[in-house]
C-alpha cells in the first residue's frame, strides 16, 4: 500500500477560503480582526513563525501588529505591553510568540494575557475550559491536526489515537480535544512519552498515530499498522551538505518507509505546520466575531 499524502498546504488554503469570507462579513459590520504579536529577541525560529503568521493575516485581511523587543527587555516591561494589549479594545487576539529568553517566566506571561484575547489557547483558563468540554479557543496545532483529519474523512471518533509526547503545546492539548464526546473527537486515546516502556507495542496498535516528539526519524514503518493514518507534528533540522543551507527539514516519522505502511500520511515540511497557522488566524476571527456579537 502506498499511503495518500495529507497535504496541509491544501486544506490550509481551504480553510483560509472559508475564512476571508468572514473576514468580509466582520468588514461589512464595521470591523477588521486585528492580532497583536509580542516578539522578544531574535530567535531565528520565533523569527520565521512571526512572519508566516503576518503573511497569513496579511492574505486574509487581518490586521496584524509585531511588537518588536530587545533580547534583554524586563519581564515586567513584556508583562506591561500584554497589559496595554488587553485594555486595547481594537484588539481581538493576543500572541506572545515563544520560546521567550531565559529570564523570563513564560508560564507568568501567559497567564498576564486575557482568556478572551488568548487565541494561542494556552491560557489555563482556556486549557481547564478545553478540559471540561466548554467552548474556548483551542490550541492552535493540535486544533490543526483534528481538522486535517476530518476534513480528509478521517473522523477520529470510534477510533484508537495514539499520541506520541506530551507536551502542554501539542500532546497534552490534543488528547484532551480528540477524547471529548464531541464531533470530530470521541476517540479512544492513548499518550506516550519517555517513561513509557516498549513504545512500539502502543504505536501498533493506532488506527491514528500522531507523532509529536522532536525526535527525527524515531517512527519506523515496524512500529506502524498497516492501514493507519499517520500525523507526522516534528520538525526537526538534520545535516545535509547537498543543501546550501546546510539542513534539511525532516519529521518524527520515516516518511519513506511508512508511507508503504499507512493509509494516509503527513508529509513535513506541508503538513501539520501550514495549520497551525491558519488555526491561528481562525482564532483570531472568532475573537472578533464574539466582540462584536456576530458569533
Ligand atoms: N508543525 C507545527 O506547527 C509544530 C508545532 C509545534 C511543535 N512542532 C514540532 O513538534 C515536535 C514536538 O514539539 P513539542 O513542543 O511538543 O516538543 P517537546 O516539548 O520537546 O515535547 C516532546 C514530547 O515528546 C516526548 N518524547 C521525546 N522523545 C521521545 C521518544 N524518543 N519516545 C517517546 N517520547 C518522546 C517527550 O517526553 P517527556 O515528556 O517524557 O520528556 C515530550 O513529552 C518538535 O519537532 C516541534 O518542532 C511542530
Amino acid at each position: 500500500m502506498t499511503a495518500r499524502i495529507i497535504s496541509g498546504l491544501e486544506i490550509a488554503a481551504e480553510i483560509r477560503s472559508e475564512l476571508k469570507k468572514r473576514v468580509a462579513r466582520l468588514q461589512a459590520a464595521g470591523k477588521t480582526p486585528f492580532l497583536g504579536v509580542v516578539l522578544v529577541g531574535d530567535d531565528p525560529g520565533s523569527l520565521s513563525y512571526v512572519k508566516s503568521k503576518e503573511k497569513g493575516a496579511i492574505e486574509i485581511g487581518i490586521t496584524e501588529n509585531t511588537i518588536r523587543l530587545p533580547g534583554d527587555t524586563p519581564e515586567s516591561k513584556v508583562i506591561e505591553i500584554v497589559e496595554e494589549l488587553n485594555r486595547n479594545p481594537q484588539v481581538d487576539g493576543i500572541l506572545v510568540q515563544t520560546p521567550l529568553p531565559g529570564h523570563i517566566d513564560t508560564e507568568k506571561v501567559l497567564y498576564y494575557i486575557s482568556p478572551e484575547k488568548d487565541v494561542d489557547g494556552f491560557h489555563p483558563v482556556n486549557l481547564g475550559k478545553l478540559l471540561r468540554g466548554q467552548p474556548c479557543f483551542l490550541p492552535c496545532t493540535p486544533h490543526g491536526i483534528q481538522q486535517m483529519l476530518v476534513r480528509c474523512g478521517y473522523d477520529p471518533a470510534g477510533k484508537h489515537v495514539v499520541i506520541c509526547g506530551r507536551s502542554n503545546l501539542v500532546g497534552k492539548p490534543l488528547a484532551a480535544i480528540l477524547l471529548q464526546k464531541a464531533k470530530g473527537a470521541n476517540a479512544t486515546v492513548t499518550v506516550v512519552h519517555t517513561g513509557t516502556s516498549h513504545i512500539a507495542n502502543f504505536t501498533r496498535q493506532a488506527d491514528i498515530l500522531v507523532a509529536a516528539m522532536g525526535s527525527p526519524l524515531c517512527i519506523t514503518a515496524d512500529m506502524v499498522k498497516e492501514g493507519a493514518v499517520v500525523i507526522d507534528v516534528g520538525v526537526n533540522r538534520v545535516e545535509d551538505k547537498s543543501r546550501e543551507r546546510g539542513y534539511r527539514l525532516v519529521g518524527d516519522v520515516d516518511f519513506d518507509a511508512v508511507k508503504e505502511k499507512a493509509a494516509a500520511i503527513t508529509p513535513v515540511p506541508g503538513g501539520v505546520g501550514p495549520m497551525t497557522v491558519t488555526m491561528l488566524l481562525q482564532n483570531t476571527i472568532e475573537s472578533a466575531e464574539r466582540r462584536t456579537g456576530i458569533l
